[in-house]
């Protein structure tokens, strides 16, 4: 998209919107990913320009870049809730509902959302789908047993993969691993997303039902957005 003449990235564009619905005093839930940090870097330019607010990241990576960005951090021991969380998703369908977990961080990315008043998703229209289930669904076992786990999502026709880095299991910032499964299409994601963490070892799953409030995405013309009135 051209903005006075300079070409900005669509998810750089949608999260910098998103970041207009910041303001002084509040709990900000920074997400995880190359879209939320777009919206962590200019939150973090607004902060030494004298906005005044307060983040918890949801993950260590986006801890470590808000840290650089000058924005002051706190834990759930100091609010049990959270204003706004701007964060990133893998796929985005017209009822909000979504996968996330594309970056490994959807443990704390789902307990955050859990506790916004207020969840906005930011990226590039290309994370619109008419059905969740393309995007491989990522689960976070804990590594005991997780072969025991694999088993059971094979059974759920699941097609499992154990997500593996530099040949290596992946290990999540909460020292689990990350099976991604392979659905293709789900029908029914809050009778699947139940499914899946009643399975003994499930930490959580990256289905994030009823919990975006707003989703702000853009294409190459113009901002698509999309709200939801009641969680
Ligand atoms: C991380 C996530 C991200 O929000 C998701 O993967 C989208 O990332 P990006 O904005 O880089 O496309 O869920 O766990």
């Amino acid at each position: 998209m051209l903005i006075n003449e300079k070409v900005i990235p669509e998810k750089q564009l949608a999260a910098e919107v998103a970041c207009d619905y910041i303001k002084d005093g509040m709990i900000v839930g920074l997400g995880t990913g190359t879209s939320a940090e777009f919206a962590v870097r200019k939150l973090g330019k607004l902060v030494r320009e004298g906005l005044s607010i307060r983040g918890i990241p949801t993950s260590y990576r986006t801890k470590k870049l808000a840290e650089a960005e000058g924005i002051p951090l706190i834990d759930f021991s100091e609010s049990m809730f959270i204003d706004i969380t701007i964060d990133g998703a893998d796929e985005i369908d017209e009822n909000l509902n979504m996968i996330k977990g594309g970056g490994a961080a959807l443990l704390k990315e789902k307990i955050v959302a859990s506790v916004s008043r207020k969840e906005i998703i930011v990226g590039s229209k290309t994370k619109m789908v008419d059905h969740l289930g393309s995007f491989p669904l990522p689960v976070e076992v804990i590594t005991f047993g997780w072969q025991v786990v694999f088993n059971q999502l094979e059974s759920l026709q699941g097609n499992p993969d154990l997500r593996l880095n530099n040949g290596q299991p992946l290990v999540t910032d909460q020292g689990n691993y990350i099976v991604d499964c392979h659905f293709k299409k789900i029908s029914n994601p809050k009778l699947l997303e139940n499914q899946i963490n009643m399975i003994p070892g499930v930490v959580e799953n990256g289905l994030f039902i009823n919990l975006c409030t707003k989703m702000i995405l853009a294409d190459e013309e113009k901002l698509i957005i999309k709200e939801r009135k009641t969680r």
